[in-house]
């Protein structure tokens, strides 16, 4: 099943921006099942941990500030090339750039606040899942 998973986040700008459900019914109608959910909130420190790929760009301290502001939504989600399709799904990861119908291109404002996460690839989705759900958490 590994590779028909992908990891998603909706991040706080989307969050406080009341757009849980019209996102989650977007996913939903693109196909996707949700395999488990949790509404929560990232720690500096846990943000720092998720994004540690990061660590050594110039948006990362303003990234980690971000994504710890406020609640998150987090899920991870099941269709037939998962990964990519969500990728597809969500659009480009600045909103000025991604296609029109996109979640990204509907619900986001810029490229550090562009309202969700979509893993980019079968590891990190298996990576991320575990870093927010324990194997009790998952359908
Ligand atoms: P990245 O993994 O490149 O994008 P994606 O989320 O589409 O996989 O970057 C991770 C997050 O870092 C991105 O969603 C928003 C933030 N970010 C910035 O704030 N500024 C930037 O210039 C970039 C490239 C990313």
């Amino acid at each position: 099943m590994k590779t028909n998973r992908t990891f998603t986040m909706i991040k706080p700008d989307a969050v406080a921006n009341g757009h849980i459900g019209g996102i989650l019914d977007h996913i939903t109608k693109a196909g996707f099942k949700i395999v488990a959910l949790k509404y929560t909130a990232l720690t500096p420190a846990k943000a720092g941990e998720f994004y540690a790929v990061h660590s050594e760009r110039g948006f990362f301290a303003d990234l980690v500030d971000f994504m710890s502001s406020g609640p998150i939504v987090a899920a991870i989600l099941e269709k037939e090339n998962a990964v990519a399709d969500f990728r597809t799904v969500i659009g480009a990861t600045d909103p000025a750039k991604a296609e029109p119908g996109t979640i990204r291109n509907l619900f986001a404002k810029s490229i550090e606040a562009n309202a969700v996460h979509g893993s980019d690839s079968d590891e990190n989705a298996e990576i991320e899942g575990n870093f927010f759900f324990s194997a009790f958490e998952r359908y």
